[in-house]
């Protein structure tokens, strides 16, 4: 799979000799970008929970042996990203096999969705530990060898109910908007090293939104119409860093967050605020903040 067949338009972006980490990719969108990433000839990582199927095999060792039977390169990792040593054995693995880290691509995520006053601990630690945590550990081992490298393409995945808010998903919402905070940090601290952090909010039928979608979108809400965009986002080609670009049924936009130009006084009074709340919601000029010290002129 390193060499381009003669079929191929010349200008095919491919990942020859990068290795890429996929997390959660034993299934859904994670084996839709491992395939994809493979398919133009990347190393993968393949990363599940450790999990057996009838015939006694993980997820992610399904996905590696799907990989290597289309002629491409991967290894499996069985294990919870959320157990604080598997960001490290996730990379490890990677070095082992290929000798080095490229691409990470933070995607496995679970959902226990309740309302927020019937929430138990349990189910706020475990979406928080598999998202926010697991997020943080893999990302955090992978630093220090993209950063030696002076290269790295970083995703991770946020979400509509992280961004915008979604009924019954407070834990969710709070680990997907936390990953945004993660992102856009690691974007600034990695601009120096070479390396772009970016986000990804998906829309696709898998076992996680399946049930909830009616059957007529299955197809048209394919995860492989989301595989695109992060394989863009993993792309050395990819020069975008700190951004949150949503991906589903086939149509690709940016989320912003914005700041209005809003309403100055100094000795603004209680009073004030409510008299020109219309100019401080009004969004006919505005900016997006590259990041957060942006000291006005002195
Ligand atoms: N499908 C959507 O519409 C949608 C929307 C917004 C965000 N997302 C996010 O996209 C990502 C992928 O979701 P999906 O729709 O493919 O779901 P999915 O359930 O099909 O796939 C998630 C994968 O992550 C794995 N996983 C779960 N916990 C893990 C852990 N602790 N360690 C390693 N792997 C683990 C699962 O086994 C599964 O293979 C998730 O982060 C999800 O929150 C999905």
């Amino acid at each position: 799979m390193t060499n381009q067949p003669p079929n191929q338009p010349p200008h095919q972006l491919r990942f020859d000799d990068r290795a890429a980490i996929v997390t959660g990719a034993g299934g859904g969108l994670g084996r839709a970008y491992a395939l994809l990433l493979a398919s133009r000839g990347a190393h993968v990582v393949v990363n599940d929970i450790d999990r057996k199927d009838d015939a006694g095999r993980t997820p992610a060792a399904s996905v590696a042996a799907e990989i290597a039977e289309l002629g491409g390169s991967a290894v499996a990792h069985d294990g919870s990203i959320a157990e604080p040593s598997a960001g490290p054995a996730v990379v490890d693995t990677a070095m082992q096999a290929f000798g080095r880290v490229d691409i990470v691509v933070n995607n496995a995520g679970i959902v226990r969705d309740r309302s927020f006053g019937k929430m138990s601990d349990q189910e706020i630690k475990d979406v928080l530990d598999v998202h926010l945590h697991g997020t943080i550990g893999l990302t955090r081992a992978a630093w220090g060898v993209l950063r030696e490298r002076q290269y790295g393409r970083v995703v991770m995945t946020t979400s509509v109910a992280g961004l915008w808010g979604n009924l019954g998903q407070a834990n969710y919402s709070a680990a997907k908007a936390g990953l945004v905070g993660l992102g856009r940090t690691l974007a600034v601290e990695g601009a120096r090293y070479g390396i772009r952090v970016n986000l990804i909010s998906p829309g696709a039928a898998t076992a996680m939104t399946s049930a909830m979608l009616p059957e007529h979108l299955h197809e048209r809400m394919s995860p492989d119409r989301v595989a695109p965009m992060v394989a863009y986002l993993c792309h050395e080609s990819c020069t975008l860093t700190g951004e949150i670009l949503f991906a589903a049924a086939g149509r690709y936009a940016r989320n912003l967050i914005i700041e209005t130009a809003g309403y100055e006084n100094p000795e603004a009074t209680v009073e004030d605020i409510a008299a020109h709340l219309p100019d401080i919601l009004d969004t006919t000029s505005w900016t997006v903040p590259a990041q957060a010290v942006q000291l006005p002129p002195g």
